[in-house]
């Protein structure tokens, strides 16, 4: 069984190219930052405040979250309701930083994610081929052990136009600006945390600013090559 773990900061196109990865390579895929969406909608939903961070922790202990693993389509449960969508809108994305950068979440949802990637969650994931598991903090403490470890990096002006295109439609000097606040300030906030931007001992660095999808796969599917997984 086969762990790949891709980590890099908003906008490096690390969702896009981990699914590509698992879909070409017949493996699960795990998107970590979305069980930390689904925390943070949790929490929301339930009427707990996020500024109290032991009620925060409490309430993320007991969320009945399933995280789907198909990369066609990685499904998203949180207590029976698919909430795909709803973990992406500009208010929970705007409240994320606040329960990732929660320490007692962070050790809950690393353990849900270890054993997800383990095949023992409750995923519906029993170990397969393997897994494309995504997300800041998944090449240096989640998932160090992994056979393949990534950094998917991009320039800021890379960054902020795919984010702008992602939620604006566009990328025109007016999208880039409104896109610039919310982007930096997340990965700033989100830093406290973990160290995304430093490629850690053996983690290969992937730089996709002057690369399409396409061509960033082809090039993380190099590093596993390598890796001889
Ligand atoms: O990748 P994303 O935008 O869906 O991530 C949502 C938030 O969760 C973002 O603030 C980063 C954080 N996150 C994290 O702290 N650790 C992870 N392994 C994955 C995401």
């Amino acid at each position: 069984m086969v762990t790949i773990a891709v980590d890099g900061p908003s906008g490096s196109g690390k969702s896009s190219v981990s699914k590509a990865v698992a879909a070409r390579l017949g493996l699960a895929y795990l998107d970590t930052g979305a069980m930390y969406r689904a925390a943070t909608l949790w929490c929301v939903r339930t009427g707990v405040p996020l500024e109290d961070a032991a009620a925060v922790a409490a309430a993320v202990r007991s969320m009945p979250l399933v995280m789907g693993v198909d990369p066609a389509a990685p499904g998203v449960t949180l207590d029976g309701e698919d909430v795909a969508a709803a973990i992406r809108t500009t208010d929970v994305t705007a409240a994320v930083s606040q329960v990732a950068t929660n320490l007692e979440v962070r050790d809950e949802l690393r353990r849900r994610q270890r054993e997800i990637i383990a095949g023992e969650g409750d995923s519906g994931f029993s170990g397969g081929r393997g897994i494309v598991a995504e997300g800041r903090d998944i090449t240096t403490v989640v998932a160090p052990d992994a056979d393949a470890r990534v950094l998917l990096t991009a320039s800021e002006e890379a960054r902020l136009r795919r984010r702008s295109l992602e939620v604006h439609g566009t990328a025109d000097a007016t999208s880039v600006e409104a896109t610039r606040d919310q982007v930096l300030r997340r990965d700033r906030d989100d830093s406290t945390v973990s160290t995304f931007h430093v490629a850690a001992d053996g983690v290969v660095t992937v730089d996709s600013s002057e690369l399409d999808l396409e061509q960033t796969v082809a090039a993380v599917l190099t590093v596993v090559e390598r890796a001889a997984v």
